[in-house]
This record gives structure tokens, C-alpha cells and sequence, in this order.
């Protein structure tokens, strides 16, 4: 982030105390950053703090004449590398989506030539409700970076998603905006091709308040995803309930169960390969009343009576639209091979990334795979994540170049 310039502006919610934090993270990785900050923003931090700690002059209007003549808004909006909006309020998509300019940070989005990161916060049925989906789907559109908000407890005493991410996390997003992108002379690898992960587990409902699931983090399909993008792909990522952000250039389709993950999926066919990386359920509840379970007093549970969910990978496989490679993982505990090679023939995927999940790995940052296809096995050494998607990708990209004559993957 060395030298670049952000433009930070700053909205009117209670997260907007940690743009404070945001700008002292900016300022320490070496960039430089002018704060506007909305009317409702200044309810809630002060322009002096944000010129304190940005050692900028803080712009809070648009009829701020000696600005206007010294800079003028639309230089203001075109002088950064990135403009991020944080916290971005329901409010203030909802006046981007729709192209309103009636302040001084809207008409800077407006005017901005600059790639836009847009950080938001708010209560979580704001964040569900239809006006804000339709909202983000818009900006996402049209070349907006919307990060997902955290899940948690929050300011107003409801729990769900609407959190501000941490302000190292939103940091970590700047930095991948920023990132240089290759020359042009260099082709990306999987340019003009449509790439389609799963990741997360699946939430199977017992009943409106309860849930099965499991420890899938959907890190490792998030990685893949990012990469693929970053290899030039068009990315759906069909995301199980995780709280992860959207890699930068992924569309993200969110959903909750199998049964949807399956419907995602082929909403998203056709493609010219599919990762599949969720540990969707094996299993969900053979039917989830509309009330919530209660002890009878009894002493006796309620039954819990189980039906296999459809095998998205297995279906895939054997679909009239099946991608060129089909990639498949196994998550194992135990002969973790010899299980892989059989789920790779059961399941009719071209290659399986196996992994050994007996440690931490769910959850955890660092992965060891094995990818085995019809020629063998291929076993990489442990490292991070994010570098066995490098790896993953680059192996995609090989084999779509290597077959992209006669269609058949190796
Ligand atoms: O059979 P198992 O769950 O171990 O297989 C794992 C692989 O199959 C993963 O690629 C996972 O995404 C996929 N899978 C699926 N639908 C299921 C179960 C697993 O697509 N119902």
C-alpha cells in the first residue's frame, strides 16, 4: 500500500468508530488517506479525530467553497487509487445503487473513475431485507466491491449478519484492490472461462431455531475461488453459511442447505469447470416443523429422522451440461488415498482432492492434499490454504490448455 491514496468516506452508523482504527492501519501500512465524512458520520466520530489521526484535512461538504476552489469535488473523487466507503449504511447503497448525488459522498461516488470498496454495517434485517439485497446486487453490478459483513452480536442487541469486519480484515481487502494486476501482454490463464465452486458446509434445519452442521470454514473454497478469479476465470462461488468475505471479482451466491446448494448449482451450468470444495450434509431432517421443538416433559427426545440430501457432485457428473473437469474433494480421516481413489470412480469426478481432516485443517489455515486422477496421485506438501488454491488452479489451467482441443480432460 506504500504511497498509494485512499479516499475514506466514512457513513453514519455506530461502526463508523472503527474507521478511526481503519485510518491508523491505513496510515501505518504506508498510504495516504483523506476522510469525508457524511452528516450522520459526524453523529457518531468527529472530523477532528479522523484529521488527527489521517493528518488530512477531513471534507464534510459539498458547498465547502474553498475546497471547491483549492480541489474541487470531482479532482477530490479522482485524486485516490481506491475510494472505500466504511461503514457503508443500508442508506448510502441504497443512494449509490440508485445514483444519487444530494451530498458530498455521494457525489464523489458518483463522480469517482476509481475502483470503489464499499464496507458495510448495519442491523441484520436491514442487511436481509430485499431493498438491501436488490441494493448490493446493483452495486456488485456495476463493479462495486461489497464486502459481507461480519456475523455476530450487535450494537442494538440482535445477533446475524451486519458487523463491520474488523478493520484488518477490510485492510487485507484494500491491499487485494490494490494489487497490481499483470500486464496486459500476459494472457490470464483461465481468461474467458467460467469456473463454479462450492464452499462452506451446509445449515440442514431441525427447526426454525436449530440446525445441523459441520466445522467446514470454507476457507479452502473461498482460496480457490479468489484464485481462479485472480487467473482471470468468471467465478460463481455457491457459498454455504460462512462469514467469510467475497474474494475480489467472485459473484457469490449465498445459500443455506443442500438442497438450495444443489439448485445453485445447476442454476449456474453451464461452466467449464466445477470445484466442488462444501462438505454439503450427507444427511437433513426428514422434515423440519414450522414451530420450534419443546421438551414434553416426558424425559423422551423427539425422534430425529434422517434422509440423504442429493449428491451434488455425483449429479453433476453425470448431467448433459457437466463442465469439461469435474474437481471433486474428500475430506478423510482415515486411508485417505485408497477412500479418495474410490469416491473419485463412485462419484465420476475427473480429479478428487483428498485431505487428511484427522487434525485441525477444518477450521485451520494450512492444508495437506493429494490429487488424484486417472493418472495417479500427485501429493503436494502441507502449506497454506491460499497456496494450495495457487497450486489447484494453476493444475486447472494446464489441463483446460492442454485439452482445449479435443474437450477431455486427463
Ligand atoms: O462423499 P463425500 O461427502 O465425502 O464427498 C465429498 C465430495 O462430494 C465433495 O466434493 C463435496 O463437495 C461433494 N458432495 C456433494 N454433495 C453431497 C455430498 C458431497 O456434492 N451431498
Amino acid at each position: 500500500m506504500l504511497q498509494k491514496r485512499i479516499l475514506l468516506i466514512v457513513g453514519g452508523g455506530i461502526a463508523a468508530y472503527k474507521a478511526c482504527e481503519l485510518v491508523r492501519l491505513i496510515r501505518k501500512a504506508g498510504a495516504d488517506v483523506t476522510c469525508v465524512l457524511t452528516e450522520g458520520g459526524a453523529h457518531f466520530v468527529t472530523a477532528m479525530t479522523l484529521a488527527a489521526l489521517s493528518e488530512n484535512p477531513v471534507h464534510t461538504t459539498l458547498w465547502d467553497l474553498k475546497n471547491e476552489v483549492e480541489m474541487g469535488h470531482i479532482q477530490l473523487s479522482r485524486q485516490a487509487d481506491l475510494v472505500v466507503v466504511c461503514p457503508a449504511t443500508a442508506d448510502l447503497m441504497a443512494r449509490m445503487a440508485a445514483g444519487i448525488a444530494d451530498d458530498l459522498a455521494t457525489t464523489l461516488l458518483l463522480a469517482t473513475d476509481k475502483p470503489v470498496l464499499a464496507v458495510p454495517a448495519m442491523n441484520v434485517r436491514m442487511w436481509q431485507h430485499a431493498a438491501t439485497v436488490r441494493n448490493v446486487a446493483t452495486l456488485r453490478t456495476s463493479g462495486v466491491t461489497v464486502l459481507e459483513p461480519d456475523v455476530g452480536a450487535m450494537a442494538c442487541g440482535e445477533f446475524g449478519p451486519g458487523r463491520l469486519p474488523e478493520p484488518e480484515a477490510v485492510l487485507a481487502a484494500m491491499q487485494a484492490q490494490l494489487a497490481p494486476s499483470p500486464p496486459a501482454s500476459l494472457p490470464l490463464p483461465l481468461a474467458g472461462r467460467h469456473v463454479l465452486v462450492t464452499a462452506g458446509p451446509t445449515h440442514e434445519p431441525i427447526d426454525p431455531v436449530r440446525y445441523i452442521a459441520n466445522r467446514s470454514s470454507g476457507r479452502q473454497g473461498f482460496a480457490i475461488a479468489g484464485a481462479a478469479a485472480a487467473a482471470g476465470a468468471r467465478v460463481t462461488l455457491v457459498a454455504g453459511p460462512v462469514t467469510l468475505p467475497t474474494p475480489p471479482g467472485v459473484t457469490r451466491v449465498d445459500v443455506e442447505t443442500a438442497r438450495e446448494m444443489a439448485a445453485a448449482v445447476q442454476a449456474a451450468l453451464p461452466a467449464d469447470v466445477a470445484v466442488m470444495v462444501a462438505a454439503v450434509a450427507d444427511w437433513r431432517t426428514a422434515d423440519a416443523p414450522a414451530h420450534k421443538l419443546k421438551k414434553d416433559g416426558s424425559g423422551t427426545p423427539p425422534p430425529l429422522a434422517l434422509v440423504e440430501n442429493p449428491d451434488i457432485l455425483a449429479t453433476l457428473c453425470r448431467d448433459p451440461r457437466r463442465p469439461a473437469l469435474v474437481v471433486g474433494f474428500a475430506a478423510e480421516t482415515d486411508d485417505v488415498i485408497a477412500h479418495a481413489v474410490a469416491k473419485r470412480a463412485r462419484k465420476g469426478a475427473d480429479w478428487i482432492v483428498a485431505n487428511d481432516v484427522s487434525g485441525d485443517v477444518m477450521g485451520g489455515t494450512a492444508n495437506t492434499v493429494h490429487i488424484i486422477d486417472a493418472a495417479g496421485v500427485d501429493s503436494l506438501p502441507e502449506m497454506p490454504k491460499d497456496a494450495v488454491a495457487q497450486a489447484i488452479v494453476a493444475r486447472i489451467a494446464a489441463t483446460l490448455a492442454a485439452t482445449i482441443t479435443n474437450g477431455t480432460p486427463a
